[in-house]
Protein backbone atom coordinates (compact mmCIF):
# COMPACT_ATOMS: atom_id res chain seq x y z
CA UNK A 1 0.00 0.00 0.00
CA UNK A 2 3.02 2.42 1.20
CA UNK A 3 4.37 1.52 -2.30
CA UNK A 4 0.89 2.34 -4.37
CA UNK A 5 0.80 5.66 -2.97
CA UNK A 6 4.50 6.72 -3.21
CA UNK A 7 4.19 5.67 -6.80
CA UNK A 8 0.86 7.74 -7.56
CA UNK A 9 2.78 10.52 -5.35
CA UNK A 10 5.77 9.95 -8.06
CA UNK A 11 3.47 10.33 -10.90
CA UNK A 12 1.15 13.19 -9.86
CA UNK A 13 4.25 15.15 -9.31
CA UNK A 14 5.67 14.16 -12.69
CA UNK A 15 2.23 15.24 -14.31
CA UNK A 16 2.21 18.55 -12.58
CA UNK A 17 6.37 19.05 -13.54
CA UNK A 18 4.53 18.32 -16.99
CA UNK A 19 1.91 20.84 -16.90
CA UNK A 20 3.88 23.52 -15.40
CA UNK A 21 6.34 23.61 -18.19
CA UNK A 22 3.82 23.09 -20.85
CA UNK A 23 2.59 26.58 -19.01
CA UNK A 24 5.80 28.42 -19.92
CA UNK A 25 6.41 27.59 -23.28
CA UNK A 26 2.64 29.02 -24.07
CA UNK A 27 3.42 32.49 -22.30
CA UNK A 28 6.78 32.78 -23.85
CA UNK A 29 5.24 32.12 -27.23
CA UNK A 30 2.26 34.81 -26.48
CA UNK A 31 4.47 37.33 -25.28
CA UNK A 32 7.26 37.03 -27.99
CA UNK A 33 6.81 40.45 -30.23
CA UNK A 34 7.73 39.72 -33.80
CA UNK A 35 11.48 40.84 -34.65
CA UNK A 36 11.22 44.55 -37.15
CA UNK A 37 12.74 42.96 -40.33
CA UNK A 38 14.40 45.33 -42.75
CA UNK A 39 12.92 48.95 -41.90
CA UNK A 40 13.49 51.82 -44.54
CA UNK A 41 14.39 55.24 -43.76
CA UNK A 42 12.07 56.45 -46.53
CA UNK A 43 9.33 53.93 -46.39
CA UNK A 44 9.20 53.87 -42.37
CA UNK A 45 10.74 56.59 -40.55
CA UNK A 46 10.11 59.91 -42.61
CA UNK A 47 6.48 59.66 -42.37
CA UNK A 48 6.30 58.98 -38.78
CA UNK A 49 9.01 62.72 -38.85
CA UNK A 50 6.12 63.87 -40.98
CA UNK A 51 3.06 63.37 -38.97
CA UNK A 52 4.70 64.06 -35.62
CA UNK A 53 7.75 66.63 -36.16
CA UNK A 54 7.73 69.13 -38.78
CA UNK A 55 5.22 71.25 -37.70
CA UNK A 56 7.97 72.75 -35.34
CA UNK A 57 10.60 71.01 -37.21
CA UNK A 58 12.37 73.73 -38.87
CA UNK A 59 9.73 76.18 -38.84
CA UNK A 60 10.50 76.02 -35.34
CA UNK A 61 13.67 74.80 -34.39
CA UNK A 62 16.22 72.92 -35.89
CA UNK A 63 16.82 69.96 -37.16
CA UNK A 64 14.87 70.17 -40.37
CA UNK A 65 13.21 66.71 -40.15
CA UNK A 66 11.53 67.20 -44.09
CA UNK A 67 11.92 64.89 -46.52
CA UNK A 68 15.24 64.62 -47.97
CA UNK A 69 16.66 67.07 -45.14
CA UNK A 70 16.23 64.79 -42.02
CA UNK A 71 18.65 62.45 -42.15
CA UNK A 72 21.55 64.59 -42.45
CA UNK A 73 20.08 66.69 -40.30
CA UNK A 74 19.88 64.25 -37.68
CA UNK A 75 23.03 61.76 -38.20
CA UNK A 76 24.74 64.89 -37.49
CA UNK A 77 23.36 65.81 -33.95
CA UNK A 78 26.52 65.36 -31.97
CA UNK A 79 25.36 61.66 -30.18
CA UNK A 80 21.27 61.96 -31.27
CA UNK A 81 21.98 58.82 -33.26
CA UNK A 82 24.76 55.89 -32.65
CA UNK A 83 24.09 53.33 -35.92
CA UNK A 84 23.82 50.01 -34.57
CA UNK A 85 23.15 51.38 -30.64
CA UNK A 86 19.75 52.93 -30.06
CA UNK A 87 20.20 52.54 -26.34
CA UNK A 88 22.89 55.45 -26.64
CA UNK A 89 21.35 57.37 -28.92
CA UNK A 90 19.99 60.47 -26.94
CA UNK A 91 16.92 60.69 -30.14
CA UNK A 92 15.28 57.16 -28.47
CA UNK A 93 15.93 58.97 -24.46
CA UNK A 94 13.98 62.18 -26.01
CA UNK A 95 11.49 59.87 -27.65
CA UNK A 96 10.75 57.90 -24.69
CA UNK A 97 10.19 61.16 -22.48
CA UNK A 98 13.04 59.46 -20.11
CA UNK A 99 13.11 62.10 -17.41
CA UNK A 100 16.91 62.43 -17.80
CA UNK A 101 16.42 64.02 -21.39
CA UNK A 102 15.31 68.08 -20.99
CA UNK A 103 14.28 67.65 -24.60
CA UNK A 104 10.82 65.09 -25.05
CA UNK A 105 9.58 65.07 -28.16
CA UNK A 106 7.21 65.78 -29.60
CA UNK A 107 6.81 67.85 -26.14
CA UNK A 108 3.56 67.51 -26.03
CA UNK A 109 3.22 63.54 -25.25
CA UNK A 110 5.14 60.61 -26.32
CA UNK A 111 3.86 58.99 -29.93
CA UNK A 112 2.91 55.05 -29.81
CA UNK A 113 4.82 52.52 -28.91
CA UNK A 114 4.31 50.86 -32.48
CA UNK A 115 6.36 54.39 -34.20
CA UNK A 116 9.09 54.39 -31.30
CA UNK A 117 9.82 50.51 -31.82
CA UNK A 118 10.14 51.14 -35.52
CA UNK A 119 12.72 53.82 -34.59
CA UNK A 120 14.67 51.66 -32.64
CA UNK A 121 14.45 48.98 -34.79
CA UNK A 122 16.10 51.31 -37.60
CA UNK A 123 18.92 52.73 -35.48
CA UNK A 124 19.70 48.93 -34.45
CA UNK A 125 19.81 48.33 -38.15
CA UNK A 126 22.43 50.53 -38.85
CA UNK A 127 20.55 53.87 -38.94
CA UNK A 128 20.69 53.17 -43.06
CA UNK A 129 19.49 56.21 -45.47
CA UNK A 130 17.79 53.38 -47.29
C1 LIG B 1 5.60 71.55 -30.77
C2 LIG B 1 6.85 71.69 -31.47
C3 LIG B 1 7.75 70.49 -31.63
C4 LIG B 1 7.44 69.25 -32.12
C5 LIG B 1 6.08 68.73 -32.59
C6 LIG B 1 8.68 68.49 -32.13
N1 LIG B 1 9.70 69.26 -31.66
FE1 LIG B 1 11.68 68.72 -31.53
N2 LIG B 1 12.13 70.53 -30.67
C7 LIG B 1 11.22 71.54 -30.43
C8 LIG B 1 11.90 72.61 -29.72
C9 LIG B 1 11.27 73.91 -29.26
C10 LIG B 1 13.24 72.17 -29.52
C11 LIG B 1 14.36 72.90 -28.80
C12 LIG B 1 14.34 72.50 -27.36
C13 LIG B 1 15.43 73.15 -26.58
O1 LIG B 1 16.53 73.35 -27.11
O2 LIG B 1 15.18 73.43 -25.41
C14 LIG B 1 13.35 70.87 -30.15
C15 LIG B 1 14.52 70.13 -30.20
C16 LIG B 1 14.65 68.92 -30.86
C17 LIG B 1 15.89 68.20 -31.02
C18 LIG B 1 17.21 68.60 -30.41
C19 LIG B 1 18.14 69.25 -31.34
C20 LIG B 1 19.52 69.37 -30.73
O3 LIG B 1 20.35 70.00 -31.37
O4 LIG B 1 19.77 68.86 -29.62
C21 LIG B 1 15.61 67.08 -31.75
C22 LIG B 1 16.59 65.99 -32.18
C23 LIG B 1 14.19 67.08 -32.00
N3 LIG B 1 13.64 68.21 -31.45
C24 LIG B 1 13.54 66.09 -32.66
C25 LIG B 1 12.15 66.02 -32.80
C26 LIG B 1 11.45 64.89 -33.35
C27 LIG B 1 12.12 63.62 -33.87
C28 LIG B 1 10.13 65.18 -33.30
C29 LIG B 1 8.98 64.31 -33.71
C30 LIG B 1 8.93 62.96 -33.16
C31 LIG B 1 9.98 66.51 -32.73
N4 LIG B 1 11.24 66.98 -32.43
C32 LIG B 1 8.78 67.18 -32.56
C33 LIG B 1 9.90 71.56 -30.81
C34 LIG B 1 9.19 70.50 -31.33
Amino acid sequence: MKKITRTLGVIASFILMLSLTSCYYDEVIENTNPPILDVSYAIDIQPIWNQFCVACHPTLEQPDLTEGNSYNALISIPGGIIPGNAEGSELMEMLRHDPNNPNPMPPSSPMSATNINLIEAWINQGALNN
